[in-house]
Parts: structure tokens; sequence; C-alpha cells
């Protein structure tokens, strides 16, 4: 079968790498794809990101299934095109993307649910917000309700930042019209754990819990970033843990969606805080993590492809799934400057070093200029590798990493020590 991704940062090279391992799939297509994908993919150039241009795109290549890697075409429709149009495609339409699309949306579907997650309040005015305030102790946290690339949430330790971030979400200053409805939450603590389940829209299947890191410092200190590394451990959940994740989140979310006459197909992924009450949801996304692929898809042990050629058909078996126990880790090494101004140009070396250690090396943020691979993107490249123990992958991925060299490279350098503790 030919499968096109749709697609362009690291976690889309880890889905394109992994279907090109699979044997059900003989062709695979990247739009765009990065300048890691050639060798595993097909790259083609994406001029226009609506659903009819990728609805076009996947009609002359006659491919039997589209995946969607980021959540913007999963908000603007795509999955609800193709289907229209009767194309195989494997996402949640843009009814079920609300799930991430809109946090209100989100939240008030956990209420009604029953589905943990942080007590809170909408407002679409600064006066609502404003007795919303009233109802919180701090610290607590604002969100805008819309897509804000990570921008979105602001933790708030007292009563002139919450209002001085309501001011810059109202006015459009900080996330423009993503943020002309906010949230007011409550601000909840413990370990964030990311729990993905992949659903055909009737039934859902886990895969392994991983663990981003998200600040750009060492230590979960300075700014956030989209993510500076993930590792992939069965050992993050207890089994009654992620029995109740399954149950309290994943199954009942599906279902929930079902019957209100918009199941969720794809990857749902749930951002949990284990807290004393025990795990909560803190936000749904629509698609899979980045870096959280990249540790995910170097352990998964079964033909990619046939599992999601049969949950976009509705029809996914837990036999099509398997991890191998080795846990795996995806550190990455970010640009000069991110996360804010990012420095692009800087000339790379030594992956194929790297690669030669076994580890897989995803691309982000890459470009070719005059035969050279250069920085181009904040997270610039993604190193992967496993192994039988946590500090065995950790110590293999860091081997890799060292290889690898670019002017101001930065990079954390504790990617998955916080896992250790279950060893
Ligand atoms: P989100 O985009 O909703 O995942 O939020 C980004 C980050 O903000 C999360 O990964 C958490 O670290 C933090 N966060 C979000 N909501 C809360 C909350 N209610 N309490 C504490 N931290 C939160
Ligand atoms: N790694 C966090 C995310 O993909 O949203």
């Amino acid at each position: 079968m030919k499968v096109l991704v749709l697609g362009s940062g690291g976690r889309e090279h880890a889905i394109a790498w992994k279907l090109s391992l699979s044997p059900s799939v003989s062709t695979v297509y990247v739009a765009p794809g990065n300048p890691g994908c050639p060798s595993v993919a097909t790259c083609l150039p994406v001029t226009s990101t609506t659903p009819e241009a990728y609805l076009a795109l996947a009609r002359e290549l006659g491919a039997d299934l589209t995946v969607v890697g980021p959540e913007a075409p999963l908000v603007d429709g795509v999955v609800d095109f193709f289907q229209k149009n009767g194309l195989l495609i494997f996402g949640p339409t843009q009814a079920a993307a609300q799930l991430e699309g809109s946090k209100s949306f989100s939240k008030h579907f956990m209420q009604r649910a029953g589905i943990p997650t942080a007590r809170f309040l909408d407002a679409t005015t600064p006066q609502e917000a404003a007795s919303a305030l009233e109802q919180f102790a701090y610290p607590l946290v604002i969100k805008a309700d819309g897509l804000a690339a990570g921008k979105g949430v602001v933790i708030c330790p007292d009563k002139s930042t919450a209002q001085s971030t309501l001011d810059g979400m109202f006015s459009g200053a900080l996330v423009g019209a993503a943020g002309s409805k906010v949230l007011i939450e409550e601000f909840l603590t413990g370990e964030e754990v990311s729990f993905i389940g992949l659903s055909d829209g009737d039934r859902v299947l886990p895969l392994e819990p991983s663990q981003d890191h998200k600040t750009i410092f060492d230590g979960d200190q300075g700014p956030n970033t989209g993510g500076m590394g993930a590792y992939s451990d069965s050992r993050i959940l207890t089994a009654d843990q992620r029995d109740f994740a399954m149950r309290e989140v994943m199954d009942r979310t599906v279902q929930h969606m079902k019957k209100a006459g918009a199941p969720f197909q794809g990857f749902l992924y749930a951002g949990l805080m284990m807290t004393e009450r025990g795990p909560m949801v803190l936000e749904f996304n629509v698609r899979l993590g980045d870096p959280e692929t990249q540790a995910l898809l170097h352990r998964m042990d079964c033909d990619f492809g046939a599992l999601l050629f049969e949950a976009a058909r509705g029809r996914v078996q837990p036999s099509l799934l398997n991890f191998k126990p080795d846990p795996s880790i995806c550190v990455v090494l970010a640009a000069h400057g991110y996360p804010g101004t990012v420095r692009k140009g800087d000339v790379i070396t030594g992956i194929a070093a790297a690669e030669s250690t076994g580890a897989s090396v995803f691309h982000a943020g890459t470009a070719m200029r005059d035969n050279q691979l250069v920085t181009n993107g904040g997270r610039v490249l993604g190193v992967t590798h496993s192994g039988p123990t946590l500090q065995a992958a950790i110590d293999n991925a860091y081997a890799a990493c060292a290889h690898i060299h670019f002017d101001g490279m930065q990079i954390r350098h504790d990617i998955g020590a916080k896992g250790l503790k279950r060893w």
C-alpha cells in the first residue's frame, strides 16, 4: 500500500521511518517532509495547506491511506474532506479535533463525561474573567481557548500576573485571536505523563507511556519549549495507574465522543498530571506528541502501516500493536537562541557517525544549503535510541549525541533521568 504522511517535523520523520519498515507498506510519501525524510520516503512540496490541496495530492499519488501528523490540518477539517470524497485517512474529524482545538470545548466535555481534570471557569470578557479570578487561589493557570502553538498557557503566581495575562489575552497581544476566550484553572501539582491511545472511533488501544521534558534547561528550569526530549518506559505508570487512565480517560472519552455524534478516530494524547488525588487530564491533543513519537516508534514492534490502515477502517485489533520491552529515549538538539529568536544556517555534522551507533536521528528544523545540512528551526534533531534498561537507553542516546555538532547547539543532559527512580 502507498501511504501519504502530512507534516514536516521530527514526529513526521519518525512516522515515515516506521512506515517504511512496515511489511504492508510499499511506498511512503511525505508532504512536505524535511531533509531527513528522503532516505525513507519521497518528499513532496506543499504549496497550499488546505484540505482541498491535500486531497488533490493524495488522489494524484493514488495514496491508499493518509496519516496526519500535526493538529492544524485536523482542526481545519482535512479528515472530513477526505472522508466525504471517499479517501481513507487516519485522524479525527473537525468536530472530534475540538478536543485540542478548543480548550473550552475540551474542559466542558471532560466535565460532562466525568473525566478527572482541574476545576475551571471560562470567560469571554475581561469582566467575566475578573469575577472568575475571585473563585481561585494562587497560583492559578490562565489558558487561551484556541490553538496557540504552545504559548497559550500561563501559570500565574499572583493577581498582578493574572491581570496582565488577561490583558494580553483579550487585547490579542499574547496569542492573537486564540486568546479571545480564556480559561482560568486550578493549579495542579505532580509528575506529568504523556499517555496516548490509538482509537478507531469505538475501541482504543494504549501506546506505552512516555514523558516529555518541556523546559529548555536541565532540572526543568527556564522557559517552556515544544519539548527538549522524551523517553518511553512501561514503568512510568503502575498497572493500576494504567488501568485507571484507560478506563477513566481513554475509554470514557471515546465512548462519550461516539455518543455525542463525533466519534474520535486517531491518536488521542492525554497530558496527565499524576496528582495526590490520582491522574488528572491537563489537556488533550488529537495527534501524536513530538518528541514522544520518536521514542515511542523506536520501541514499536509491529506493522505500523497495517495498524493505522485497520484503525482508519474502524477495525483496530490489540494483536496488531506491540512494543519491545526496552525503554527508549529521544534527546532533542536545539538551535542557538531557542525557544526565543532562533539562529539559522549553522552547519550540522556527525549524523552518520551518530547513526552508526544504532541511533535513529530524526530531523526537524534542518535545511540543505549549498549541499550542506544546516540548522533551520528551533528543534533541529531528535537523537533516539533504546537499551535493555533505562540507564542503558540514556547512555546509548547521549553517546550518539556526542558525535553531532553545530554552533550554538543546546542539549539537556537529564532526559530520562526522572525515570531512573523506578528501576
Ligand atoms: P497544556 O498546553 O494545557 O498542556 O499546558 C502546558 C503546560 O502547562 C503543561 O504541560 C503543564 O506543565 C502546565 N499546566 C497546564 N495546566 C496546568 C494546571 N492546571 N496545573 C498545573 N500546570 C498546568
Ligand atoms: N510533546 C508535547 C506535544 O506534542 O504536545
